[in-house]
Parts: structure tokens; C-alpha cells; sequence
């Protein structure tokens, strides 16, 4: 949560909600009439029919929009809530910050009426897919790979579910990871990187190899010649997975 605390000065900058997500996410959460959003950040994706964010980081509840559900501070591990508090309940992006993942989860079913929505990555087939941490920057994936949680060992911890891809579009307003995977010179602006905590977190020195080459590749157009194929694309699948469970 110290993390959010310095990350998160900067983070809603570039990290604006994509509709085309929000409209995925939205409709996994169905008919549920009542959202409980946990590690939920700014705010992004919740749904109108949030009545409560839950998140840790102070700086990350002061962004929160005008007009956005009320935020109490506290962790996944420990929901200050009753049973069966909301409908649906949704963790975005952030099961992999948790210290306990299995009581965070279970926290999770604990709270929600029906339906529980985790928006996750697959941390094997993003390193393999995604040109930017297979070909330039794996310093910044090894610091994922000691994170990210596998999708089938959350679905297992659900105790059961579905696996949606969530497929990134070329023109993302989200600038998450992958958001720039079609718009290649973003990742050397700084202000981007702060804004991708697997970025932000390895820091400009660790990374400075791979982006100085990442630039020279750019400007003598091998970038473009060796990923052609990915110019033709409107959206990819690098490995994001929508996992949505009822009990
Ligand atoms: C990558 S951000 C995602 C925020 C938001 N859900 C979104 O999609 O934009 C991860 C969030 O998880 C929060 N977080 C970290 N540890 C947490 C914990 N143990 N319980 C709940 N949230 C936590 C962080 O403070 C941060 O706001």
C-alpha cells in the first residue's frame, strides 16, 4: 500500500478508462444491481451501481472523481463489511499487491451476494506475446514474474469460473502495460512509464539498456520492419483474463 502512495501521485495521468474494457468488465458484472470494487484505486471501471470502494492507499482514494461511490481504507485481507454486502464484488488489477491472496479471496466470496469479477494478466503468455517485455525491457517482467498470480490458481482459489481474454485495443485509453503495444515510441516518454508500475517500479536505470535500443530500433525502422504484422492489428491478446465466478 506504501507503493500507491508514491506510484499513485502520478498514475491517473495516463490511466483513463478504456470504454471498450469497461464495456467487457461491465457487462461480466451482469445483472447485479449493487458493485463492491476492492484494491479499486481512482476509480476506474466502476460501474454506476458501485456502493463502495475499498482500497488502502490514501493518494489513490484522494483521486477519486467527484461523484464516485465512497472509499473506506482497508485491505482485501480484512473487509470491513458484512457478509453478503453487494451483489457482485470486483478486484481489478490488484490481487497481485496482496500479501494474502487467499484471504483476500476469500474475502472476496465472503462479501459478495453472487458474482465475483477479477481482471488479472497471465504473466507466462503476456512474456511471450508481448514484444516490449520479450524483446527489450525482461527486467521488467522478472519483477512480475515474482507477483503476478496464475489465472488457474485464482479460479481454483474461487472455487471455480470462467476465463475471459480481455483483448487490448490499438488505441487504449488505459495506459496499463501493454496499452502502447501499436504505439511503440510511448513507452520512452517517462511519464507514460510512470504510470505502468512494472515500469515505475524497476526504475529508468534498470531499463535504460533496453529502451536506449528500443529507440535506436525506432529511428532506423527495424521496429516496424520486424513487427509488421502487429501494425494490421485492432487489438491483441497479450494475456489479460477477465475470471468471473458465481456461488
Ligand atoms: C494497479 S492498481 C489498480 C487500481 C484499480 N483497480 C484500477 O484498475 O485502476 C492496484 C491497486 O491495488 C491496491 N492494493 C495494494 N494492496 C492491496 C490490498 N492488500 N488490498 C486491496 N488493495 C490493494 C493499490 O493500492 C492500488 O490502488
Amino acid at each position: 500500500m506504501a507503493t500507491y502512495d508514491t506510484l499513485g501521485v502520478r498514475y491517473t495521468r495516463t490511466r483513463q478508462p478504456d470504454p471498450r474494457i469497461a464495456a467487457q468488465i461491465h457487462a461480466a458484472l451482469a445483472d447485479a444491481t449493487t458493485v463492491i470494487n476492492v484494491g479499486a484505486g481512482a476509480g476506474s471501471y466502476e460501474p454506476p451501481r458501485t456502493v463502495l470502494a475499498v482500497e488502502p492507499s490514501k493518494v489513490m482514494i484522494a483521486q477519486r472523481p467527484p461523484g464516485a461511490a465512497p472509499a473506506v481504507q482497508a485491505v482485501a485481507e480484512r473487509l470491513p463489511l458484512p457478509d453478503n454486502a453487494a451483489d457482485a464484488v470486483m478486484a481489478l488489477l490488484t490481487v497481485h499487491h496482496w500479501t494474502d491472496l487467499a484471504a483476500g479471496i476469500s474475502e472476496l466470496r465472503r462479501v459478495a451476494r453472487r458474482r465475483v469479477v477479477i481482471l488479472t494478466w497471465d504473466q507466462r503468455f503476456f512474456r511471450e506475446r508481448f514484444w516490449l517485455v520479450r524483446d527489450y525491457l525482461p527486467e521488467a517482467a522478472a519483477l512480475d514474474d515474482t507477483r503476478a498470480i496464475p489465472p488457474d490458481q485464482l479460479i481454483d482459489l474461487l472455487g471455480g469460473g470462467r476465463q475471459e481474454p480481455v483483448c487490448i485495443p490499438h488505441d487504449c485509453t488505459d495506459g496499463f502495460g501493454a496499452a502502447y503495444w501499436r504505439r511503440p515510441h510511448a513507452y520512452l516518454d517517462p511519464q507514460v512509464r510512470a504510470g505502468i508500475s512494472m515500469l515505475a517500479q524497476t526504475g529508468d536505470g534498470a531499463l535504460e539498456t533496453g529502451l536506449t535500443r528500443l529507440a535506436a530500433d525506432l529511428t532506423a525502422g527495424r521496429w516496424h520492419i520486424r513487427h509488421s504484422e502487429l501494425l494490421t492489428l485492432e487489438t491483441i491478446d497479450v494475456g489479460y483474463r477477465l475470471l468471473v465466478t458465481d456461488h
